[in-house]
């Protein structure tokens, strides 16, 4: 499986990355968003959100464990945070039949068991602040070769690792 690493120096590069995210995704497609508190996850899944002319647009749903938006397709936005470690998506109400018809942004998708594996309709991205703070990257795993392309495009290969 691919697996690419972006850095991501300014609210820019996160917006330019939510454009190239939101434009491969298709109908049933899960994007898992992964990495510590601050890290930047509700910032890429309201740029994938923009991308899909998301409305009303994503925020921090800090009390709101599920929200649908209408968009180019159906987009739901999840944050897991407040469920304990482990619990069963399907039975906590984050999987749903309709999801097929859409696509289901998940923060925290570590709290929550039964999302599937990275692969073709699921993907992982992982952000990451380092030590030198304001430095931030993304490393996602489980893209689409259209993904990877329109990345190549729109980011450049430079700066990012393949494996
Ligand atoms: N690429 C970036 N460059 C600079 N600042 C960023 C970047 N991405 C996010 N930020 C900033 O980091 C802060 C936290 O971001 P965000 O709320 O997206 O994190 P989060 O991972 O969703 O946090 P939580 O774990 O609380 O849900 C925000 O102020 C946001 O503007
Ligand atoms: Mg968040």
């Amino acid at each position: 499986m691919s697996v690419v690493t972006i850095p991501l120096g300014s609210l820019a590069a996160t917006t330019a990355l939510g454009a190239a995210i939101g434009a491969s995704l298709r109908p049933g497609d899960r994007v898992l968003l992964s990495g510590d508190l601050g890290s930047g996850k509700t910032t890429l899944a309201r740029a994938i959100g923009v991308a899909l002319h998301a409305e009303p647009e994503l925020t921090s749903p800090t009390f709101i464990l599920i929200a649908e938006h209408r968009g180019d397709l159906p987009i739901w936005h999840v944050d897991a945070y407040r469920l304990p470690p482990g619990s069963d998506a399907l039975r906590a109400g984050i999987i749903d039949e309709r999801q097929q018809h859409g696509v289901t942004l998940i923060e925290w998708p570590e709290h929550l068991e039964g999302l599937g594996a990275e692969g073709s309709g699921v993907l992982g991205i992982h952000l990451a602040t380092t030590a030198d703070e304001g430095t931030r990257s993304a490393t996602i795993r489980g893209a689409r070769a259209e993904l990877l392309a329109a990345l190549d495009t729109a980011l450049g290969t430079s700066g990012s690792t393949r494996g």
